[in-house]
């Protein structure tokens, strides 16, 4: 089955938890919540504080994508924040065996993330460690970029990789109704979407939710 995980990115920064209520009950699976620190992306975002405000307003899974660098010492704060499943990147550090262990210690889901330059082998040694590999089909830092295709040879690589285990694998940046087929025939089960999501503000949320389910 292949799940929706808007991207709250995308959202009114200033109603967020109304926001994200809305985009729940326009039917999200998962929501997504992208951390940036202006240092391993050239964007700032928001932290552990916002996602523990936003717990209280849905059940949702929260999908939190850090984009963080280093990433450890903030592990335990986005946990307990209230994140079902912590994403760190493969780039963002020599250790990353020791953050996902870190992640899957405190009782959470762990993810691994891979930019579109970094191959599909950097993520082999780590499979018996991880829940979910997200593969970014733009670069990260920021929403309204457009689908990098090449990316999809990624997803298909890791769907292979993956073969017999039971791990989600996410594909994150330019998901749109005519994007989001491609990837799910690639491998991909879950769907990031950011902009084609929330695009329209709340009446519409729930066409845009379907369009993109639908289309996958
Ligand atoms: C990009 C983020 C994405 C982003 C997707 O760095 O990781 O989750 O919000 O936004 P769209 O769907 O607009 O590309
Ligand atoms: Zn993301």
């Amino acid at each position: 089955m292949t799940l929706l995980a808007p991207s709250i990115l995308a959202a009114d920064f200033s109603r967020l938890g109304e926001e994200t209520r809305a985009i729940a009950q326009a039917g999200a699976d998962w929501i997504h919540l992208d951390v940036m620190d202006g240092h391993f992306v050239p964007n700032i975002s928001f932290g552990p504080a916002v996602v523990k405000a936003l717990r209280p307003w849905t059940d949702k899974v929260f999908d939190v994508h850090l984009m963080i660098a280093p990433a450890d010492p903030y592990l335990a704060a986005f946990a307990e924040a209230g994140a079902d499943a912590i994403t760190v990147h493969v780039e963002a550090g020599p250790h990353i065996h020791r953050s996902l262990q870190t992640i899957r210690g405190l009782g959470k889901r762990a993810g691994v993330a891979l930019n579109p330059g970094t191959p599909a082998s950097a993520i082999e040694p780590l499979l018996d460690m991880v829940d979910l590999v997200l593969v970014m089909t733009v670069n990260p830092g920021f929403g309204g970029q457009s689908f990098i295709h090449s990316s999809l040879e990624t997803v298909a690589r890791v769907k292979a990789m993956t073969a017999g285990r039971s791990i989600d694998i996410s594909v994150d940046g330019g998901i749109t109704p005519e994007t989001a087929g491609p990837a799910a025939q690639a491998g991909a089960n879950i769907l990031v979407a950011g902009s084609a999501a929330f695009k329209g503000g709340a009446t519409q949320y729930e066409k845009n939710v379907a369009a993109i389910r639908e289309a996958a």
